[in-house]
Order: structure tokens, then sequence, then C-alpha cells
């Protein structure tokens, strides 16, 4: 049995759980866009908030990953738009994560992912995502939180 953390991140946060995270025993699985923007600004948020209301399907990069039954999976995914990004939501598609045990950390810049949490019980997965926001700004608060839960 593996333990992976697969997980999306444009600016940081999302790596800086990866390492808290590996430090628990999960082997990191970052996704990468084949086309990756410079940089994170106005219009860039405007097209991925968009891509994340449209349900659109990204281009990603070769990632080395094959999932075995008993593998234990935790997604990791910023918020866009309030639901989860779309380079998450396509490499769902991808294989059958097991509904009951595959988990989610959400990583928003707020406090509201009510979309996500909605799409998340929409794709059959119960359980209870571990929502950690700032987590660059809040480093304790997220170390606690990931210490709580895993
Ligand atoms: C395209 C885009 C859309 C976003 N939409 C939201 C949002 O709806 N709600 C929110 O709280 N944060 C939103 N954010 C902020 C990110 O979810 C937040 O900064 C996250 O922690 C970034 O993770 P990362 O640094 O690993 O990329 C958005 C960011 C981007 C790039």
């Amino acid at each position: 049995m593996a333990k992976y953390f697969i997980y999306f991140s444009f600016t940081g946060n999302g790596d800086y759980i990866a390492e808290l995270m590996h430090e628990k025993g999960y082997e990191p699985v970052k996704l990468e866009l084949v086309k990756k923007p410079n940089k994170i600004g106005f219009w860039q948020i405007l097209k991925y908030g968009g891509h994340a209301g449209f349900r659109k399907k990204e281009k990603l990069a070769h990632v080395d990953f094959s999932l075995k039954e008993d593998d234990e999976i935790v997604f990791g995914s910023p918020i866009w738009n309030d639901r989860l990004s779309t380079p998450i939501t396509t490499f769902m598609d991808r294989y059958n994560f097991n509904k009951e045990t595959t988990r989610f950390i959400l990583y928003p810049a707020g406090e509201t992912t009510k979309k996500s949490l909605k799409q998340i019980k929409k794709l059959g997965f119960i359980s209870e995502p571990l929502v950690i926001s700032y987590p660059l700004k809040k480093t304790e608060e997220c170390k606690a939180l990931i210490e709580g839960a895993f």
C-alpha cells in the first residue's frame, strides 16, 4: 500500500502542504499544466476561474503515477471560483479513486468553499475535506490542522 498526496499549486501553498504531508508518509504527486502561465494576476484568475466554472479539462504534463486498489489517496486543491481547481478534476477522471477512502485538503484564500464541498459530494466522495485557509500565511495553524488530521 502506498500513500499519495496528489495536488496542484500555482503559488506555493499546495507545495507547503505537500512538504507537511511528506513528513506524514505521503508521496507528493504534483500535477502541472503543459502550458504554465508566467505569473498569476488578474487575467489568469479570470481565465482559470472561468475554467473551473465551466469544468474545463486541462492539458496536464505527464506524471509518474499508477493507482493500486489499496493505495491511500489525499487530493490537495486550491479553490478556484469557489470550486476545485481544474487540474485536479481533470486528473480525477483518469482513475477510479476509492469514494470511501479518498480524502481532500482544500486551500482557499478565504473561508468559503461552498461549491467545492458540493462538488466533492456530487462526485461521490464521502469524507469531509480538510479546509486550510492561507496555508503560507498561517503556517502554524496549517501544521496543527495537518497534525490533527493525519
Ligand atoms: C484562478 C484562481 C481562482 C481563485 N478563486 C478563489 C476563490 O474563489 N476563493 C478563494 O478563497 N480563493 C480563490 N483563489 C485563491 C487560491 O485558492 C489560494 O490562493 C490558494 O491557496 C492558492 O494555492 P496555491 O498557492 O497552491 O496555488 C483563486 C486563485 C486562482 C489562481
